[in-house]
């Protein structure tokens, strides 16, 4: 009998706990902590991204220069004389490029393979223009640019540096767009 007694008195009890703990929970509580939680979360991992993305942001913004600024020598400039050109590899010895020296007298190369099939691109210089013989592609010699025909992207851009007289490729600009 006594043992009857004890046994429904825990059953009540239990069940008036699971109703106190219920009880203290309240719901504005509830929302506030989880909206919180969200919150920190969201702001954190909107950081944590931006702060991952932030190599190419920069990079973008200064230009792709893919390698470092090391000098490889082109030719004697002498040897490039004005209203002229000559092709070299750069920066690998498959990556045909093309050094023109305008009849201004400027210093202009690119890697030469045009941006549509690859054909060869060779410099014009009764226009001053840069042509790509097999669909008749043009482009801008002072930047690379596409001005006629299919291509569609600039060529990409090597930096010179004429140093003693002799013109070194310092550098090389992938551009898009
Ligand atoms: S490959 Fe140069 S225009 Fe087509």
């Amino acid at each position: 009998m006594t043992d009857k007694i004890k046994c429904k008195r825990e059953k009540h009890q239990s069940k008036d706990d699971m109703i106190n703990l219920k009880d203290n929970v309240s719901r504005y509580d509830d929302l506030k902590f989880n909206r919180r939680a969200f919150l920190k979360t969201a702001v954190g991992a909107t950081v944590a991204l931006g702060l991952s993305t932030l190599p190419f942001s920069v990079k973008a913004f200064l230009g792709d220069f893919e390698e470092d600024r090391e000098l490889v020598e082109i030719a004697k400039l002498d040897d490039v004389p004005k209203g002229s050109s000559i092709t070299f590899n750069y920066p690998t010895e498959k990556d045909p490029a093309l050094l023109v020296h305008t009849k201004a007298g400027e210093l202009k190369a690119y890697n030469s393979a045009c941006t549509h099939l690859m054909c060869p691109v060779f410099y014009e210089k009764e226009s001053e223009v840069l042509l790509c013989p097999c669909h008749q592609g043009y482009f801008d010699l002072n930047n690379g640019h596409p001005i006629a025909g299919p291509p569609q992207r600039e060529l990409p851009l090597i930096e010179i540096e004429v140093q003693n007289g002799i013109v070194y490729a310092a550098g090389r600009k992938i551009r898009h767009g």
